[in-house]
């Protein structure tokens, strides 16, 4: 991790962010647009450079656009550093992890977050299907350990879910709460863990309804998604947001909700289980219920 000449940022407004996929990235960029001191942490090399292209490139747009000031673009863009080592951790007062929702790598990234973060800080998981409940023995202080979970493309969504779990002391919820605003998204506080939380309890159920029609041959998936669009006022229908969320993650997002709550209303539905098989995963690969980008 670079240094940073002459920056002695308090640890209130510096975030560390660990996993620099789409959402990771998105969330430290959000972070910087709002003054905050952010380091952003991957393994892999690549990843960062990716996720910083991806991050600069929507902000450079905005820009053109005329709906971000150039100075305040560039700023932003020198607030993040980036890089694989977790001493970077050290300073910062909240920490988002945002890795593969994976029970194992999680676990294993909380070990080195823990072995290098401030005692004050609060460590948030952006996981949407892990309450923090289930990842909470792999953290040395599971009080200052909750969900906080953002949404697709987390540049632009105004939900921030804040999950405490029976672990949780009520000032890390107050202090939650107080980051996603400082960093400009709209939270809510759940009062106890469940499985979806609220937004994706709803959407995926929703999703799965639309794919049970299309699979029993009632609609197309291009007239379904016209018809929630037009009907429901969605921005996008259930085909083409699967496919910006990725189809692996909605399957993943599936499976867990089927092995945490026996509800079969979540077994995912063939058609989505061959798009996965297949390698057709939507957006990032170029194709999924959709073919090609043009969505
Ligand atoms: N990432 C970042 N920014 C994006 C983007 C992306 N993937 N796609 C579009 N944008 C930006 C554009 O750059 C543009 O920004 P600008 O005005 O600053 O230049 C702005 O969005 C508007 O773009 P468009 O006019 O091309 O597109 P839309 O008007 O359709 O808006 C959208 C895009 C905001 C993504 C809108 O379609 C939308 O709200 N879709 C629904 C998204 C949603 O439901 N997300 C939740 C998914 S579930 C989830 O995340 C849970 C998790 O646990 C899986």
């Amino acid at each position: 991790m670079p240094g940073r000449p002459g920056a002695e940022v308090p640890a209130e407004s510096t975030l560390a962010v660990v996993g620099a996929g789409a959402m990771g990235s998105q969330i430290a960029y959000q972070a910087a647009l709002h003054g905050y001191d952010v380091r952003l942490i991957s393994r892999s090399d690549d990843r960062l450079r990716a996720a910083g292209a991806a991050s600069e490139a929507l902000l450079r747009r905005r820009v053109e656009k005329g709906t971000l000031d150039g100075d305040a673009c560039e700023a932003a863009l020198g607030r993040v550093t980036m890089g694989s080592e977790f001493d970077a951790l050290a300073g910062a007062g909240t920490i988002i992890e945002s890795v593969a929702e994976d029970r194992d790598i999680k676990r294993e990234v909380y070990a080195r977050i823990c072995g290098h973060a401030d005692d004050t800080a609060i460590i948030g998981t952006n996981s949407s299907t892990l309450a923090s409940s289930l990842l909470e023995s792999a953290v040395t202080h599971p009080e200052r350990f909750l969900n906080i979970h953002f949404f697709n493309p987390a540049l632009l969504m105004a939900l921030v879910e804040v999950v405490p779990g029976p672990h949780t002391a009520e000032d890390t919820v107050v202090r939650a709460m107080e980051f996603a605003r400082a960093i400009g998204k709209t939270p809510v506080r759940l009062a106890r863990e469940e499985f979806g939380f609220i937004a994706n309890r709803i959407l995926f159920i929703a999703v799965q309804e639309a794919m049970r029609l299309v699979q029993g041959g009632y609609i197309s998936v291009e007239d379904c998604d016209l018809a929630v669009r037009n009907a429901l006022g969605w921005p996008m229908g259930p085909f083409q947001l699967s496919d910006l969320v990725g189809l692996d993650v909605v399957e993943a997002i599936l499976d867990e909700g089927f092995r945490q709550t026996g509800d079969q209303r979540w077994e995912p539905v063939e058609m989505l289980r061959d798009l996965v098989a297949q390698g057709r995963l939507g957006r990032k690969t170029g194709g999924g219920f959709f073919t090609g980008m043009a969505q």
